[in-house]
């Protein structure tokens, strides 16, 4: 699994407040074995020293490195190719920054989910966490997780399986809300 997001500029606060939290999230991210890398546009040399930003904004050492490796896209190419300028936001030159671009990978390399933020509003990194949580259970087992769902809550069972084959796949019961329609589709489970 891998995480890329990207971010407007180094040396902005925003930005800095979030690869703060990412930086302090690391091992959360490695024990859900999803790799890291942020983009932004400006120059390895700007990254190096905007780490020690980083890290002195954790209450950490001012040291350049960071649990993971921050893109260096500085001529804009990368953030061309993905999508991921903001419209709206420009430097003092007039250029596009990049907008706050979350884009999640699975194994087989393939885009599973991606968020696009402007770049006024900061993500929420334990939201991102909470994706990657229903993202990984989804991959691997027949279910769908509903609003506002956390690791340990029941899931749902998903529309395409068969009443009979969710008993079986579900040892631990599937439970139905009754609705006006008849229709029993709110199959609850508890987390496999
Ligand atoms: C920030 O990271 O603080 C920021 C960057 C670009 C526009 C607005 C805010």
């Amino acid at each position: 699994w891998g995480i890329l997001f990207s971010h407007p500029r180094d040396f902005t606060p925003v930005c800095t407040t979030e690869l703060g939290r990412a930086a302090k999230l690391a091992p959360e991210f490695s024990k859900r074995n999803v790799k890291m890398i942020a983009l932004s546009i400006d120059s390895v040399q700007d990254h190096l020293s905007w780490s020690k930003d980083i890290n002195a904004y954790n209450g950490e050492q001012p040291e350049e490195k960071l649990p993971f490796p921050i893109i260096a896209d500085a001529n804009r190419e990368l953030a061309v190719k993905l999508g991921m300028l903001d419209p709206d936001e420009r430097d003092k030159d007039g250029m596009p920054l990049t907008a706050r671009v979350v884009f999640v990978f699975g194994p087989d390399k393939k885009l599973k989910l991606s968020i696009l933020y402007p770049a006024t509003t900061g993500r929420n990194f334990d939201e991102i966490l909470r994706v990657v949580d229903s993202l990984q259970l989804t991959a691997y087992k027949k279910v769908a997780t509903p609003v506002d769902w956390k690791p340990g809550d029941s899931v749902m069972v998903v529309p395409t399986l068969p009443d009979e084959e969710a008993k079986k796949l579900f040892p631990k019961g599937v439970f139905t809300k009754d609705l006006p329609s008849g229709k029993k589709y709110l199959r609850y489970t508890p987390q496999p």
